[in-house]
């Protein structure tokens, strides 16, 4: 603790992880250039709320790069019964402030709006042409609780003064966003029940460390884009926007959303780990024989290479005692193409090292899927390999939470009926 009574990891925290107006104050005199503004045009973004990869900054390999900070408001709505045309148009038109305010791109703004099972229940029909589930349990061997807002707002830019302050204008704690007047705002028809927030890129990880769930001993590299040490999502290794798209139905053009909330405990994968047992686990251990991976893996280009893994992960795993985490999720695709598309981030949140583990696909059947090839059961019951020691990177994270949603297309981002005509 220090003399204020914060303790010191209190004090560490980012302007993003705290909020709020004075959050962004202090980042507004760090001051740091200016933020490209939006359109007038709404017309000229894409249908799809998830289309980000055009707009999306690319790394040295050409792999697009996530935005560097992030916020998730869990939101609830806060009328009786349906929603009214009044509350649409006001959820509308502060979204679309937003859009006129913020460049839609990484140094602006990108951010989707999604609906659960819950907010969908208040109407007499199902959801139409999609399915969206309740969220599970995904392995027997986690207990997750579960997330029932009616909404889920990502916000995601790698100024961290443009996460913040689109925040605090949709909340109408500001009058105007990047110097443009807020019309409307999201008050008295949606409110805040959760706040998460996270980053992800070089460097970010090694200055956020100071965290439980860390060792004191600083072991992130200086150069990992994540908590864990290495790179993740390269292009070859997700899977794009159009196989995440639901195809038809009203909901055309939508994608699907699962959010979990992961606790990662990573004193064992620094202290007693060597860095080729954590190429193994990560990728497989194939990689780590050969050498594969440099550092943080940037020199793997636009491919993890989990191709040249062994495919039979229990016959491998009897072999080398190892699974991969790659390796074992690359069981869950559909020709060379996985089923789902991350766009996850790290999280200090609650002073814990965590992950919010955000995925987009066609259906949450292809999360699930994948998920259970991660789970790598088979490989526990048919080798020496542990149900999580040995096996990936299970013995390192805890899910804490899961929610599933939906994100429609953007003419319907705004409150919209479960079975749209
Ligand atoms: C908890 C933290 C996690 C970390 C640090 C992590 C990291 C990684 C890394 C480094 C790779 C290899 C590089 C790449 O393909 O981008 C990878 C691949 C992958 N991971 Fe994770 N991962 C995590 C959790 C998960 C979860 C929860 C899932 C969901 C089931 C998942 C699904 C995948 C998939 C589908 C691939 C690509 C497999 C393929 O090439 O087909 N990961 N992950």
């Amino acid at each position: 603790m220090t003399e204020r009574g914060i303790s010191r990891r209190e004090f560490a925290k980012s302007a993003v992880a705290i909020g709020g107006t004075a959050a962004l104050a202090a980042c507004l005199d760090r001051g740091s250039g200016t933020v490209p503004d939006g359109t007038d045009d709404p017309a000229s973004l894409p249908e799809r709320q998830h289309a980000w990869d055009e707009s999306l900054a690319t790394d040295d390999a050409g792999n697009h790069r996530l935005s560097r900070h992030h916020v998730l408001l869990l939101l609830e709505y806060t009328g009786d019964g349906t929603p009214s045309d009044a509350d649409r148009e006001q959820v509308e038109t502060a979204l679309r402030d937003l859009e006129r305010a913020y460049e839609w791109s990484t140094e602006g703004l990108l951010f989707t709006l999604g609906y659960s099972p819950a907010y969908f229940d208040r109407f007499e029909a199902d959801v139409a042409g999609v399915d969206l589930p309740e969220p599970t349990a995904l392995a027997p061997f986690e207990d997750p609780e579960f997330d029932t807002p009616d909404a889920l707002l990502h916000l995601a830019s790698d100024d961290e003064r443009v996460v913040i302050e689109a925040e605090e204008a949709l909340e109408g704690n500001r009058e105007a966003a990047n110097g443009h007047e807020m019309t409307a705002t999201f008050e008295g028809v949606l409110r805040e029940a959760d706040r998460r927030t996270g980053f992800v890129g070089a460097g970010l990880p090694a200055e956020n460390q100071d965290v439980d769930g860390v060792p004191d001993s600083e072991p992130v590299p200086d150069d990992a884009p994540l908590f864990m040490g290495f790179k993740s999502g390269f292009d070859g290794n997700q899977a794009s926007e159009d196989r995440v798209t639901v195809d038809s139905g009203p909901f055309a053009g939508g994608t699907t959303q699962h959010l979990s909330k992961i606790r990662l405990q990573l004193q064992q994968w620094y202290e007693q780990e060597s860095q080729d047992q954590r190429v193994s686990k990560m990728f497989c251990p194939a990689h780590a024989a050969e050498d594969r991976v440099e550092g943080v893996g940037e020199n793997l280009g636009t491919d993890s290479g989990v191709g040249e893994c062994p495919e039979d992960v229990v016959e491998s795993s009897r072999r080398e005692g190892v699974a991969g985490h790659a390796q074992k999720a690359a069981r869950a695709r559909d020709g060379d193409s996985p089923l789902i598309l991350r766009r996850d981030f790290d999280s200090t949140d609650g002073g814990e090292a965590g992950v919010h583990f955000l995925s987009l696909q066609q259906s949450i059947a292809d999360f699930v899927g994948t998920k259970q090839a991660m789970n790598g059961t088979d490989v526990a019951e048919d080798s020496a390999v542990g149900q999580r020691v040995n096996n990936g990177i299970l013995q390192y994270m805890t899910v804490r939470r899961r929610g599933n949603y939906l994100l429609p297309p953007r003419s319907l981002r705004a409150l919209p009926p479960a079975d749209p005509a």
